[in-house]
């Protein structure tokens, strides 16, 4: 188990989650600069839920004594030229997890690790959601164009809507607890 392809895959994944989180945070506090509080608000929220992520990984890695190892991330991109490019960038990045996730679940499927498969179906699930939700906010920030103030609008109605969201009783336990 310990060189299977879904051990490495899944240590790579801790890694590429804690990049999500520090891409969504550079990508939080180019909205706070842009004085665009709702949409700095809902990336900085996004980032927490892709660190709660990483430390799910690294809590089953430990659960199923595999070696907890924590990679090195790279610089998140920080400069953009208006409010849709950071969240076609984020689009990406989530088409490109659930890619990765995918692999990961191809990868335990293939090596009859039913506890790994079994693992991975709430990420699917998840990615489901993230990637819906990134294009639904691309969308409504390409119908507003020149006016990014609907935007913010339209995120505290659906901030409203969602009544504080709250925890999900179905995620996976996370490492020190889910943020
Ligand atoms: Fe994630
Ligand atoms: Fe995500």
């Amino acid at each position: 188990m310990a060189d299977s392809d879904f051990t490495r895959l899944l240590a790579a994944q801790v890694g590429n989650e804690f990049s999500a989180s520090q891409q969504y945070i550079a990508v939080a506090a180019w909205f706070e600069q842009q004085t665009l509080p709702e949409l700095a608000a809902f990336f900085y929220r996004q980032a927490v839920e892709e660190r709660n992520h990483a430390m799910m990984l690294l809590k089953f890695q430990m659960d199923t004594d595999r070696e907890a190892h924590l990679p090195g991330v790279a610089e998140p991109r920080s400069e953009f030229a208006d409010p849709a490019e950071p969240i076609r960038l984020a689009l990406e990045q989530e088409r490109r997890v659930t890619d990765q996730i995918t692999a990961m679940a191809t990868a335990a499927r293939a090596e009859a690790d039913y506890q790994a498969e079994q693992f991975m179906q709430w990420f699917l699930k998840e990615q489901v959601e993230e990637v819906s939700s990134m294009n639904d906010l691309l969308r409504i920030v390409e119908h507003a164009g020149a006016n990014v103030l609907l935007v913010e609008d339209y995120l505290t109605r659906e901030a409203a809507k969602a009544g504080g969201g709250g925890v999900d009783p179905t995620a996976p336990p996370a490492a020190g607890g889910a943020l």
